[in-house]
């Protein structure tokens, strides 16, 4: 099955992400007590291995603008999941996660090439295993890289609380800034309540009703006040409101994420990174920022 979606920040996500693992990688070879921990890679949105190009629809997708298939000069690009699997060293286990069948028959098919590599592939909802997972393991001796990479809003706040908690995993979640977020919100009065309920799963807390809505009186021409509800935050905001959400539960969190954007410049995405290992968090996020820092400024 041929996977389609993306366009070229689609190329500079897995671009940041493969060059956050080789630097983890190689930092965790360098040093003889790191070396002794377990690592494990885990991509929660896996796909199929391989990102094409051309598709018979995009139907699937909530949003048609996620596709912008045009930009990549290939046919098909690798996805994350080859990306960590072509790693040399690279992680003493891998769980690939995805909701379609058909997506994980690919994987399925992926691994075969990877006889020395220990894949486990699974079919699940990824907020569902994730979140047994994270609490089902004693995390000794133990560290993982997290990858989240939903198509739109899948990702539940709960799943990150369940991420932090394990004091053990280094993050990098792909939010849908623009995608799906900033167009459930209307810009002169709150969202219905089906999808400020969507928003409180995905952002954890009722708290962005007063950030991002301000509400006036003014007295109408019979001088009864009216109540006027009006959005009050851009794209950006909406994002940095995030980025500070994740500070509430990491010990360590890149402060400037990147900024996604699509052909007609709107951030579509939020590519964040976050550490939750006391230890470990300052360097992650310093290596991370450096990261997305040099390919946001080589992508603009
Ligand atoms: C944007 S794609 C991931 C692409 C992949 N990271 C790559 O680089 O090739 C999103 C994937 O998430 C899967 N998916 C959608 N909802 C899901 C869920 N709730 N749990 C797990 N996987 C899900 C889709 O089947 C799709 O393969």
């Amino acid at each position: 099955m041929e996977h389609c979606f993306g366009g070229p920040w689609t190329k500079q996500k897995l671009k940041v992400l493969e060059k956050y693992l080789k630097a983890y990688i190689s930092i965790f070879e360098g040093n003889e007590r790191a070396k002794k921990l377990r690592r494990v890679y885990v991509d929660g949105f896996a796909g199929t291995g391989n990102i094409f190009k051309k598709q018979e629809s995009a139907e699937q997708l909530s949003f048609s603008d996620v596709c912008e298939f045009e930009e990549f000069e290939a046919d098909f690009i690798p996805g994350s999941a080859k990306i960590a699997l072509e790693l040399d060293p690279g992680f003493h286990r891998y769980y690939f996660v995805d909701s379609n069948r058909k997506h994980v028959q690919n994987l399925d098919q992926l691994v075969q090439s990877y006889p020395g590599k220990k894949v486990d592939i699974v079919h699940s909802d990824c907020n569902t295993w994730l979140q047994k997972w994270c609490k089902s393991n004693n995390w000794y001796g133990e560290r993982a890289v997290v990858f989240l990479d939903p198509y739109g809003m899948q990702v539940e706040w709960s799943t990150l609380e369940a991420i932090a908690e394990t004091q053990s995993i280094d993050l990098w979640l792909l939010f849908p800034l623009g995608q799906a977020v900033n167009r459930l919100l209307p810009e002169n009065k709150e969202p219905p309540e089906h999808w400020a309920k969507a928003l409180d799963r995905v952002l954890g807390t009722p708290k962005w009703r007063q950030e991002f809505y301000s509400k006036t009186t003014e007295p109408n021409l019979f001088n009864f006040q009216d109540e006027k509800t009006m959005k009050c935050v851009s794209i950006e905001d909406i994002g940095y409101f995030f980025v500070n959400r994740l500070k509430e539960i990491f010990v360590g969190v890149a402060e400037e994420p990147m900024f996604l954007y699509n052909s007609s410049n709107c951030p579509i995405f939020l590519l964040c990174f976050a550490a939750s290992n006391k230890v470990g968090a300052k360097p992650a996020v310093s290596i991370a920022q450096s990261i997305i820092r040099k390919e946001f400024t080589d992508g603009r």
